[in-house]
Parts: C-alpha cells; sequence; structure tokens
C-alpha cells in the first residue's frame, strides 16, 4: 500500500476504491462538512485521493487544499473537481517536514488504513501539525467492530433463512479466518489488501496521542453491498460502518 500501489488504482478509482463521501445512508459526513463549513473559513482535504470529499468541502469552506501522494489520483482530483477554492498539492503526509500548510479544519478521510501503525501515527501528526490552533478535525476509518458484526448479521440472517445454525457458523467461521489476518492489530482483507481497522477506544486512543482532542465518535453507515458479494436485499439495519471522530488541536 504504497504510493504506486494507489496511482496504480487510479483509473476508475471511484469504482475501485470505496468512497464513502459518494456511500453514506446517514449523511454524517456531509452533515458535518456542512456544519463545520459555517463556522470555519479553511479545509484541508489530508490524502484526498481522486477528490471523492474535495467537491462537498469546496461548496461550503471559503478555500480548500487538497494533498496527497499519488500524483495520478491528484490528477483525477484535478479533473473531477473544478473550483477556484481549490489547491491541489502533492506531499507525502507520512515525511516530518511534510506540510506548511495551515488550515481550521483537516479532513482525512480513509487514509489512516496502511498496516503499519507507525505510517498511520504519522499522517495524523501531520493533520495535527496543519490545523490553526483552535482548528478541527475530523478523521474517518474502517470500523473493527463492523468488520466483525457483518459475521453475525450475515450468520442471524442465513439461519432465519432455514440454514443450519452450526453449520453456518463453522462455514463463516473458516471465512473470517482467511479475511483476518491480525485480530489483536485489527489487520483485515478489503479487495485482498490487508487493511487497518480499529475499534472504537482504539482510533480516540491514536488521534490523543498524537495531541488532539477527541470531542465526538460517530458512525458513517453504508450499503451492505460493499461489504457482502450479492448481499442479501433484505439486510437493512444495523448497516455496516466507518468509524467518524471529529476532534481539536
Ligand atoms: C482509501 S483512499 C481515500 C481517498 C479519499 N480520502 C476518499 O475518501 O475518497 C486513501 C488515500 O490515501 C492516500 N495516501 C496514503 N498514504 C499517504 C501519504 N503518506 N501521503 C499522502 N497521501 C497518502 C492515497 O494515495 C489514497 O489517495
Amino acid at each position: 500500500m504504497n504510493q504506486k500501489y494507489w496511482d496504480d488504482l487510479s483509473e476508475n478509482f471511484n469504482e475501485r476504491v470505496f468512497e464513502i463521501a459518494d456511500n453514506e445512508l446517514n449523511q454524517a459526513l456531509a452533515t458535518t462538512i456542512k456544519k463545520l463549513g459555517k463556522q470555519y473559513r479553511t479545509a484541508g482535504d489530508f490524502a484526498c485521493g481522486a477528490g471523492g470529499t474535495t467537491a462537498a468541502l469546496a461548496a461550503h469552506f471559503e478555500q480548500v487544499i487538497a494533498v496527497d501522494y499519488a500524483a495520478k489520483l491528484l490528477q483525477q482530483a484535478r479533473k473531477r473537481v473544478k473550483g477556484d477554492n481549490i489547491r491541489f498539492v502533492e506531499v507525502d503526509l507520512t515525511k516530518n517536514k511534510s506540510t506548511a500548510i495551515k488550515v481550521d479544519v483537516g479532513f482525512c478521510i480513509n487514509a489512516l488504513i496502511h498496516p503499519v501503525a507507525k505510517k498511520r501515527k504519522r499522517i495524523a501528526a501531520t493533520v495535527f501539525r496543519s490545523l490553526n490552533q483552535g482548528g478541527k478535525a475530523v478523521f474517518i476509518a474502517p470500523s473493527l467492530e463492523s468488520y466483525l458484526r457483518t459475521y453475525q448479521v450475515l450468520a442471524e440472517y442465513l439461519v432465519s433463512a432455514g440454514k443450519n445454525r452450526k453449520k453456518t457458523v463453522r462455514k463463516i467461521a473458516a471465512t473470517a479466518q482467511k479475511e483476518i489476518f491480525s485480530l489483536v492489530e485489527g489487520i483485515a482483507d478489503v479487495g485482498a489488501v490487508a487493511t487497518k481497522h480499529y475499534l472504537h477506544d482504539e482510533f480516540a486512543q491514536l488521534l490523543e496521542e498524537v495531541g488532539f482532542q477527541v470531542e465526538s465518535v460517530d458512525r458513517v453507515e453504508f450499503p451492505w453491498a460493499e461489504v457482502l458479494d450479492n448481499a442479501p436485499e433484505k439486510l437493512g439495519k444495523p448497516y455496516p460502518w466507518d468509524w467518524m471522530i471529529t476532534a481539536s488541536r
């Protein structure tokens, strides 16, 4: 999961990589962007990818700086999101001196997902350093609780549809064993790629460790089809979710 990995995904990025801004069901992120846009002037889209969140930020903030280290993705984002109030910048957020950027609100959406903890922490620290004093940050990351809950919801659904409970649970447990690379570290398969998933407390702790004050932890819900192939139409709430933390500097 390095720069080349992300650049290689640049073609049809929004079909190949899940963009929560376009897929959220409960409008948790959209509402937060709107609210913070009324209170603050400038926003940073840290690890903006192909610009999935950038357009929404540009609609609600006076100035937006969108940052990523994958040049091809930045190119896609430039094409996709037009506006005089957006500046795109190529920066590796794990580098210590990576940014002279200062914004009021930093958004970091599904970027703290590398299996190596040090890299994730460096990105979070860069977002912290890039905020004006009194500024806020919004982080979204995959939820480990949601990942595990999916197995339970699927098992209950299949049992209620008449499948044998013991056999169903055994089969799903075997799948889980293949998909969860490290339960202790929260590393699990997403599209055949080892991806960090967070427990609620763990995510908050990481942000506190780099200096943030955590203000709220919310769920950003998305459709079952994102996590289950041939998701049964009947599956409704509870939907799978990412964690969204709002924090201040
Ligand atoms: C899953 S995508 C999320 C993109 C976007 N935030 C969204 O929600 O659609 C992760 C993004 O993080 C970027 N990224 C990962 N590590 C980075 C780093 N060290 N510096 C800058 N960007 C990074 C990748 O290039 C990729 O665009």
